[in-house]
């Protein structure tokens, strides 16, 4: 049966569907059957990211509804081998679905599938339980900053609630800023791990270039040679449990270049 891993956070904007997408990506390039379940209804968007929009014929909505299987209205990624994706619908609301709906599809789909990934609208109300009661692992996203810690820590207190064990939860940094880190003006993974209590399993900086791949509709980790893929790249062998330290993530940008080369220089002597 598949691994049904809900993107989650507490608070809103910090990557949940960006990392969906490049992590959803970035599995099935590793060669993993995929399926995307963006549970962000009323709202959605990470048919956009995807680049999928235009190809949207059925929502989640009309499987509820009965109107298709789910099988029929997953959209396969022209350019991804092996990734689908279920779209939300923007005209129904988060009031429509219940938690046994996705629950419902999942189990209908999931023999074709080796990981479900299903990206959950921010907040901790309806939306948040539809989401995550389907699913068996957890990952947070969360800014290296208080506001976005403390509803970390509150999401991680309603996941082991609904009896997800913590050792099926993990936590994704993103967007460090590596000059405030280097000043020692970012709270450290140290910090965030002793602060919620779960480990950490990405690392990723604050990035132009997601924002330009965002607004091209394209996932980063497309392109093979950016950093950010690389990533991407060790937090799916990690999720695949491979031991692959998460320091790595910090030494990929911090290691390369001329200053990098002076660091190691003198790290060695
Ligand atoms: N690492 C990053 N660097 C720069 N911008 C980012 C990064 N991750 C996400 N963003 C931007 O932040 C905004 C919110 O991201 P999104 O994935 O929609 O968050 P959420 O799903 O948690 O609401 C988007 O404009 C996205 O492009
Ligand atoms: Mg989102």
């Amino acid at each position: 049966m598949a691994r049904r891993i809900v993107v989650t956070s507490g608070k809103g904007g910090v990557g949940k569907t960006t990392i969906t997408a490049n992590l959803g990506v970035e599995l099935a390039k590793s060669g993993e059957r995929v399926c995307l379940i963006d549970a962000d209804i009323g709202l959605k968007n990470l048919d956009v990211l995807l680049g999928l929009e235009d190809r949207i014929n059925y929502t989640i909505m009309d499987v509820i509804n009965d109107m298709v299987e789910p099988m029929d209205a997953l959209i396969r990624h022209p350019g991804v081998k092996n990734l689908f994706f279920l779209p939300a619908s923007q005209i129904a609301t988060k009031d429509m679905v219940s938690h046994k709906d996705i629950e419902r599809i999942i189990e209908r789909i999931e023999e074709h599938f080796d990981f479900i990934l299903i990206d959950c609208p921010a907040g901790i109300e309806k939306g948040f339980k539809n989401a995550t009661l389907p699913a068996k692992e957890a990952l947070i996203v969360t800014n290296p900053e208080l506001p976005a810690i403390t509803d970390a820590d509150r999401v991680i207190g309603l996941l082991e609630s609904q009896g997800m064990p913590d050792t099926n939860i993990k936590v994704i940094i993103n967007r460090i800023k590596f000059h405030l880190m280097k000043n020692g003006n970012m709270l450290t993974k140290k910090d965030i791990e002793n602060a919620l209590s779960i480990d950490v399993i990405g690392i990723l900086p604050d990035s132009d270039e997601m924002i330009i791949a965002a607004n091209k509709g394209v996932p980063i980790v497309l392109n093979d040679s950016s950093k950010i893929t690389k990533v991407f790249n060790n937090i799916v062998r990690r999720i695949q449990g491979e031991l692959v330290p998460v320091e790595a993530d910090i030494d990929i940008f911090e290691k390369s270049g001329f200053m990098g080369f002076l660091k190691t220089l003198f790290s060695k002597s």
